[in-house]
């Protein structure tokens, strides 16, 4: 094995133990790693251009490891032939790995890729230290990074049903006799029907409170309705640095209507951008590649949000090699919730944020600049450092152009006595601008809207005088 050293160090977070039906979702480890890399040499040759090489895929798996507050010990790649069906690596390898958990007093060894139960527990025994597959490690880092209710509950929710799909498949291992006199189950349930049991319980309370969370999001549905700004949502990879933009973006300009929100949902803010767009900003999950299905299944409704948004910002990390492969996973999810950029009509803006520029040096700096330059202005990148600031301006305009563009601007004079209406324009449009006619003592108003709302204008001051136009 190709070695890898890091010294980082550890947190000192909640021990990673998951139990059957006890486990906390949002934990985060703390200890000594292991990072293993397997590679099957048949599948090595064909790797595409775009597609993560071993080495970025350790990468990644090493950066992930550290954000669960892991300390890696050591890291590299194993390359085999076949994955063995009880230890995955061959027995030559799990002894060499055998004799490097111990040299480094390893607690936990982390294997990027999918282990089956019986090769997890036999990897165990045979290290004596905690094993953790690709998913598991997922479903550790969106756990640690949940900042909402819901979200935790959305992962333990996935981290059960991962958990149970284990026990049904290696039942052989786990049954065994609990006994005649336990106090959980009857005389004679074996251990896995109560794990099993246990599990389904949680699963259960999990679900009853996620309904409960659920009227939440209705609430905060109806608040938004209160406050008709467009939305605009935020997606990425894991780690390209969407919450570092959401706060650079959101600490100069929060409106105070965000009251609505901040109390609600910290992944929502409501804000007045430089040229006078109000909006509503929303933070969501972080993409990963081989993103398990439980999760999928389980962030849908939140993901459902992003596919209601009026822009999309897709923040990209560009200072990494992998970047495209990044791009193309994000996307993958996307468009399995129906979102595709390139589809004939497709009226939702998407604009890519290429994130982290500070980390590039001048040469790949003006390259991207360059490559924005030359993509059409409707689709057109912005190059930003959520981090230093740089480009941010740039950003907000473009996200106020994007919104302009497929919103209509509408100029319309109401008698002064219609309140009802007025209300109804403030509940329903953006108030650009409002006067009084000195000469008729009408309302002069310009509004804008998206169409649909454009439409309800029309119907509901067809009696007033007004003219649409597309805005800037
Ligand atoms: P998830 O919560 O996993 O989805 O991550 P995220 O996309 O919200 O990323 P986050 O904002 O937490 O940033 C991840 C890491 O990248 C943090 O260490 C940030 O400080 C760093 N980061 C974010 N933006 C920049 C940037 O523009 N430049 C540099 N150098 N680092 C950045």
């Amino acid at each position: 094995m190709e070695p890898r050293r890091r010294d980082k160090p550890s947190l000192s977070l909640p021990n990673l133990s998951p139990q059957a039906g006890k486990r906390k979702a949002g934990g985060s480890a703390s200890g000594r790693a292991l990072v293993i890399e397997p590679v099957l040499r048949r599948r090595r040759a064909p790797v595409a251009a775009a597609q993560r090489g071993p080495a970025a895929r350790l990468d990644e798996a090493v950066g992930l490891t550290t954000a669960i507050g892991l300390d890696v010990g050591q890291s590299g790649i194993v390359a085999l032939k076949l994955a063995h069906p009880a230890t995955y690596l061959g027995k030559g390898k799990v002894e060499e790995m055998a004799g490097l958990v111990k040299t480094l007093a390893a607690e936990i060894v982390v294997m990027d890729c999918a282990l089956s139960a019986v090769q997890q527990r036999n990897l165990e025994k045979a290290w004596n230290a905690k094993v953790l597959d690709r998913t598991a490690l997922i479903l550790e880092i969106f756990g640690a990074r949940a900042r909402t209710r819901e979200g935790a509950l959305q992962v333990e929710h996935a981290h059960l049903t991962y958990q149970k799909g284990r026990l049904v498949r290696s039942w052989t291992h786990l049954e065994r006799q609990r006994g005649g006199f336990g106090f959980l189950g009857g005389p004679g349930e074996t251990q896995l029907e109560a794990d099993r049991r246990l599990i389904e319980e949680r699963l259960a309370k999990i679900e009853a409170e996620l309904a409960k969370v659920k009227r939440t999001r209705e609430l905060h549905r109806l608040s938004r309705r209160r406050v008709p700004y467009p939305t605009v949502a935020l997606v990425g990879y894991t780690n390209a640095g969407k919450s570092t933009l959401f706060n650079r973006i959101t600490q100069a300009n929060v409106l105070s209507a965000d009251m609505l929100f901040a109390t609600l949902d910290p992944t929502l803010r409501a804000l007045r951008l430089p040229h006078g767009a109000r909006i509503i900003l929303s933070d969501t999950v972080g993409f990963i590649s081989d993103l398990p299905t439980m999760l999928i299944a389980a962030f849908r409704a939140t993901l459902e949000e992003v596919t209601e948004a009026d822009v999309i910002l897709h923040v990209r990390d560009v200072s990494r090699e992998d970047a495209e492969a990044q791009r193309r996973d994000v996307e993958k999810v996307l468009g399995q919730l129906g979102i595709d950029r390139h589809a004939a009509g497709g009226k939702r803006a998407l604009i890519e944020v290429w994130n982290k520029i500070d980390r590039l040096d001048a040469d790949a700096r003006l390259r991207l600049k360059n490559a924005a330059e030359r993509q059409p202005a409707a689709e057109r990148s912005v190059p930003v450092s959520a981090l230093t600031g740089e480009g941010i301006d740039a950003l907000e305009t473009t996200i106020e152009a994007r919104l302009a563009a497929g919103r209509v601007l509408i100029e319309l004079s109401l008698d002064a006595a219609d309140g009802a209406g007025l209300s109804w324009l403030y509940r329903h449009t953006e108030v650009m601008h409002k006067a009084i006619d000195e000469k008729t003592g009408r309302i002069a108003m310009t509004v804008r809207a998206d169409p649909d709302k454009a439409r309800a204008v029309r119907e509901r001051f067809a009696d007033g005088e007004w003219r649409t136009g597309n805005n800037e």
